[in-house]
């Protein structure tokens, strides 16, 4: 099978000024919103990646019409035709925010038929909290071969309390709750950039939703919906992975329209390791002038406003060239260090760290540290990382759409060349990242021709 794949060569200080595509995460749920709307909903300020694509696949096999512009980064979703609340189980499998259709189905047909949707392999990733919710709001869920029929006479409103202000359920509530009758309330909801974006949205389309203190929030449900006309969000994860990019090669990057105000804890983060943050006007556009010796700093991952996940992976790369050892905490997927065993193979110095003890291949590694080569690291939730002087361009995998970026900072601020594999990751998160970093003065390339081989259970790139 031949494969693409990114070819880094080491870079030096990257320097100049670059602006983010609108948010991945908020658009694919606005896009699943406009099904909730007779007629043609327009967004703008879409970046145009596969996961993009893959949702405008499924909402025309529902029947809406679909429109990309990739030069206007726009997609207008007409409805008026949509007459089908059966998802298509192979682009359900395509990405885990297929679930966020869920919700419109509901509203609008009183019924949907799905399957469990896929997307990166960080963790079991369930859907029991909007599963359990969707039936405190009067649906009946049926799973029978693999195919789950969630059913109502009526959708109800509620009380519901999150046990943990999951993303993904707080947007699929929300998008039901909006055409049901009465106040749902949804107590410990998830409140970060791109739910925000999507209450806006709501909000334009003639919703009632209100934010009260605590993390609570009300919808007051309306009888009916205007399309939307939408301005994505900026994504401050492609923010904070272009900062990083300034920040592991000692480089000068001014992110333009970056939202600081959506990115304290990082920001902070970076200022504690000796790097100049320096942020625009009312928040807006962030600058980084790298520090020639940054410090390690240890950070635990969490809900907004936490430090997000989704930039744990390229910030462990800055650690793993710092000065000192620290600690990173993951406390929201349970599998997400995969990205560990690919920055070891570069020469990294990174062992899992647990007081409860490790599942091995060879076994329990109990209470002591132990090489998170050697282990399950689905079992690892906390990494020690001391900085080591150099890392080394190697072949490495990214299994993930985070863990793509980090690889390919690391090969930008390691010795030789780095060719990482596993693209499809990449794509599907970000719209021509690696332009805007070779814009920066990055050299990194997507190139084709190498050939995946199995070598004692690990995939391993050959050149054809
Ligand atoms: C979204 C983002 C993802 C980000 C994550 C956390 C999209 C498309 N993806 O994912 O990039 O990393 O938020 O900011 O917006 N959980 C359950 N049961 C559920 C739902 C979630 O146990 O029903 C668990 C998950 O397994 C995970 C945690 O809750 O451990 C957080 O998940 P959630 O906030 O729902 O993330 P997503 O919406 O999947």
């Amino acid at each position: 099978m031949s494969e693409e794949y990114i070819k880094v060569i080491s870079s030096g200080p990257l320097h100049g000024e670059v602006s983010v595509a609108g948010a991945k995460n908020a658009v694919l749920v606005s896009m699943a919103a406009t099904l909730l709307a007779d007629g043609e909903s327009i967004l703008t300020n879409v970046p145009i990646s596969s996961d993009v694509r893959y949702m405008a696949i499924l909402l025309q096999c529902l029947g809406a019409e679909v429109a990309l512009d990739e030069e206007r980064k726009l997609v207008t979703v007409d409805t008026r035709s949509v007459c089908c609340f059966t998802v298509n189980p192979d682009v359900m499998k395509k990405m885990r925010a297929s679930v966020l259709v869920m919700g419109p189905l509901l509203a609008r047909f009183s019924q949907a038929k799905l399957v469990f949707p896929g997307g990166c392999s960080i963790g079991a990733r369930p859907i029991n909290y909007h599963l359990k919710n969707f039936k405190k709001m009067g649906v009946e869920i049926h799973y029978v071969d693999e195919v789950l029929h969630a059913k109502t006479k009526k959708l109800q409103s509620c009380r519901i309390a999150l046990e943990y202000p999951s993303v993904g359920a707080t947007e699929n509530i929300l998008m039901a709750a909006v055409l049901t009758e009465g106040t749902t309330t949804i107590v410990n909801a998830a409140l970060e950039p791109e739910v925000l974006d999507l209450i806006e949205a709501l909000q334009c389309m003639g919703a009632r939703i209100v934010i009260c203190p605590a993390a609570i929030i009300q919808i007051t449900g309306v009888t009916s919906l205007k399309p939307m006309n939408h301005s994505v969000i900026p994504d401050r994860l492609e923010a904070g992975s272009l900062l990083l990019a300034g920040a592991v090669t000692g480089g000068d990057v001014f992110v333009t329209n970056a939202r600081a105000y959506d990115m304290d804890i990082f920001l902070m983060k970076l200022q504690e390791m000796g790097h100049k943050i320096e942020v625009g006007l009312n928040g807006n556009g962030v600058r980084i002038k790298a520090t020639q010796l940054p410090e390690a700093v240890s950070f635990k991952t969490g809900p907004y406003p936490g430090f997000p996940t989704d930039l744990q992976s390229p910030m462990m790369v800055a650690q793993c060239l710092a000065t000192g050892t620290c600690e990173i905490h993951e406390t929201v997927f349970e599998n997400r260090f995969l990205h560990v065993r690919e920055l070891q193979k570069m020469g990294a110095q990174i062992k899992c760290i647990s007081g409860s003890g490790l599942a091995c291949s060879g076994g329990i590694c109990s209470g002591g540290a132990c090489s998170v080569g050697d282990c399950s690291v689905g079992d690892c939730d906390k990494v020690q990382v001391t900085g080591v002087e150099a890392l080394y361009g190697t072949n490495v995998i990214a299994t993930d759409i985070r863990a793509s970026c980090a690889l390919v900072l690391a090969g930008m601020a390691a010795k030789g060349k780095t060719v990482m594999t596993g693209v499809d990751h990449w794509r599907r998160g970000y719209d021509k990242l690696e332009e805007k970093l070779v814009g920066l003065g990055a050299q990194l390339q997507i190139e084709t021709g190498y050939k995946m081989s199995r070598c004692f259970g690990q995939e391993i790139a050959l050149k054809e």
